[in-house]
């Protein structure tokens, strides 16, 4: 079918790009080596140390996110080095996987996939490490897989009560920008980032943000690393620029994407993703399908995956919504296939889109034969429109510039 007006992305990353962020990538490639490039590489190092919420610096590299997996681990350890990871869901389970490829000899907590990770598990494990064997703990803010939330600052508090010295590791890949997280004030030692989520960039950047502890940690560490080196790339970033050819013009990009975040206020952007995070759920619920993340708290702001009753097949359900309706969903990954799909509601978005995204679900479902109730559209409308809603609703903080003298 040939389809007019605009696709709807609302799959949980790669997101939506903002037409501003499109027109700063699309000019010419600069000098990566001269004076235009420093105050670029500057601008983005230093406005990417807000959305992280820490004053550690903050590393970029042209990679996707499993590089920045690949890095967090690398630079901080030693062969067969004690590591204890949670599985929350297919993502901590495929840097699970990297991990024992590496040569760590991983402890993976096991999870139902249906949850944040227990830190009352993970403090077990510490509590039972009176040797200080465990090196690092590795967890997942937000499991892209299932839309759960791992509760960082408890799994800090974890490490705090037992006087455990392991590194803190969290891979933030699906929450930076668009969930609260706090790397300072949560005692994060490395931090995981991609620019194509919450950061409305393009795939293909990918982050860690590097406390005093992990640098020092580096500078033991025996795990083979040559492209991954933080040492190369703090010492080059200094002066904004890079050891090797930077992604000139997605980083154009991220500057542009930093100033929308600027411009929006981090406390509006979070508050917009759990409004419509919160109207997605109202819609789930009309409809009377179950919300796979089975523990209110941790329910992302980011993603809602939907499970469908036993025997249905969720992606005959993406398949027409993308047939119909130029709608994509995400898949079911891993355990997850088939059995569930999911809307992503992050980044680049808003309530007239999320309105549009549900249409097409509530559509797709009824054109699919999943026994539900109508009505989870009107449901999240009501959400959006009621007083409440509004009162959490963005305060504009400063002129948009597109719109300045007008
Ligand atoms: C939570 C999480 N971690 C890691 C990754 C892997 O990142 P990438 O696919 O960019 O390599 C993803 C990708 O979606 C993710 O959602």
């Amino acid at each position: 079918m040939i389809h007019t007006g605009r696709h709807f992305l609302q799959i949980p990353g790669p997101t939506n790009v903002p037409d501003r962020v499109l027109r700063a990538i699309d000019n010419p490639t600069i000098d990566h080596r001269g004076p235009e490039f420093a105050a670029l590489g500057v601008e983005a190092l230093e406005g990417l140390k807000e959305v992280f919420q820490t004053k550690h610096p903050v590393i970029i590299y042209p990679a996707s996110g499993t590089g920045a997996w690949e890095a967090a681990l690398v630079n901080t350890l030693s062969p067969g080095d004690r590591v204890v990871m949670y599985e929350t869901g297919h993502f901590a389970s495929l840097w699970h996987r990297m991990a024992g490829r590496l040569g760590l000899d991983v402890d993976l907590i096991p999870g139902d996939w249906r949850h944040g990770a227990d830190p009352a598990a993970i403090e077990e494990r510490l509590t039972q490490d009176r040797a200080h064997a465990i090196k690092a703990v590795c967890v997942v803010h937000n499991e892209t897989s299932t839309g759960a939330v791992t509760r960082v600052a408890e799994v800090r508090r974890a490490l705090d009560r037992t006087a455990h010295p392991a590194l803190l590791m969290v891979d933030t890949i699906s929450s930076l920008a668009s969930i609260d997280y706090r790397m300072d004030e949560w005692g994060v030692d490395v931090t995981v980032g991609g620019s194509q989520k919450g950061l409305m960039l393009p795939p293909g950047l990918s982050f860690n943000a590097v406390s005093d502890k992990a640098l020092s940690a580096s500078k033991s560490a025996r795990l083979p690393r040559s492209y991954w080196n933080w040492e190369e790339m703090l010492a080059s970033n200094k002066a904004g620029f890079f050891p090797y050819t930077p992604a000139t013009n997605l980083l154009y990009g991220l500057r542009e994407a930093l100033r929308m975040l600027q411009e929006e206020g981090l406390e509006n952007v979070f508050a917009r993703h759990a409004r419509l995070a919160e109207a997605t759920r109202c819609a789930v619920r009309a409809w009377g399908l179950d919300i796979l993340c089975a523990e209110p708290l941790e329910y992302s702001n980011s993603l809602t995956a939907v499970l469908l009753p036993q025997g249905l097949d969720a992606d005959r359900v993406r398949e027409i919504a993308l047939e119909r309706f130029d709608l994509s969903l995400g898949t079911g990954l891993g355990k997850m296939q088939r059995k569930v799909f999911r809307i992503g509601h992050l980044g680049h978005f808003n309530e007239l889109m999320l309105a549009g995204t549900l249409c097409g679900v509530e559509m797709a479902l009824a054109l699919a034969g999943v026994p539900m109730r109508k009505g989870g559209v009107q449901a999240a409308l009501d959400f959006l429109a009621a007083p409440a809603a509004h009162a959490s609703a963005k305060v504009e903080r400063m002129p948009r510039p597109h719109l300045a003298g007008t």
